[in-house]
């Protein structure tokens, strides 16, 4: 049980990174993660924008979606090198193998799963994300969902982003890093 064990004394040696669907709750969760943790929250998304001085929908528009990409991939790699936090990603990242591959080897991965009907109820809210700006907004997720939910299967942990509150998928989450790490070296997670 989650309460058996407070947050706070799951102090993780190496960065968690949220994989899944634009609409998931990657940043929503992520930071509620970390502040829960203690440890600092970083957006991928954010941290490309700050790194191109411009937003993620004028870099898709002047430069095109493979430079976008290949600025996630460097952008991803350096904040893996940091010392240990919560990270929530853009949700093409994970497709990309080296950066799954450098997931891999320096953190945890949490895919952050949603049905269709929850994204499409979530990306309602935001109207800045290129890839849902052109066409219907379910067909586009459902291809997605075909294409990409394969993919985020290789991530270490699947989290259900069901409709309940953030809080309680925060708890499942923080229970799921205790299992994963296993209660008798949850200790040896310890920095
Ligand atoms: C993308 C998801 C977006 C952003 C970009 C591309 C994707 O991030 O990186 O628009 O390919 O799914 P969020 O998942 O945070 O919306």
């Amino acid at each position: 049980m989650t309460q058996d064990i407070p947050p706070q004394s799951l102090k993780l040696s190496k960065t968690i990174v949220l994989v899944g669907l634009m609409g998931a709750g990657k940043t929503c969760i992520g930071a509620q993660l970390a502040a829960k943790l203690g440890l600092p929250f970083v957006d991928a998304d954010t941290e490309i924008e700050l790194a191109a001085g411009c937003g993620v929908a004028d870099i898709f528009e002047l430069y095109g979606e493979s430079a976008f990409r290949e600025g996630e991939r460097r952008v991803i790699a350096r904040l893996l090198k940091d010392p240990v936090h919560v990270l929530a990603t853009g949700g093409g990242a994970f497709l990309d193998a080296d950066t799954r591959q450098e997931i891999r080897a320096r953190a945890i991965s949490v895919w952050l799963r949603a049905d269709l009907n929850l994204l499409v109820s979530r990306t309602g809210r935001r109207g800045s994300r290129p890839l849902l700006g052109n066409g219907d907004r379910r067909e586009i997720l459902e291809r997605l969902i075909a294409e990409r939910h394969p993919i985020y299967a290789e991530a270490d942990l699947v989290i259900d982003s069901a409709r309940e509150s953030p809080e309680k998928t925060v708890d499942h989450l923080i229970g799921a890093l205790e299992n994963f790490f296993g209660q008798s070296s949850v200790a040896g997670a310890v920095q």
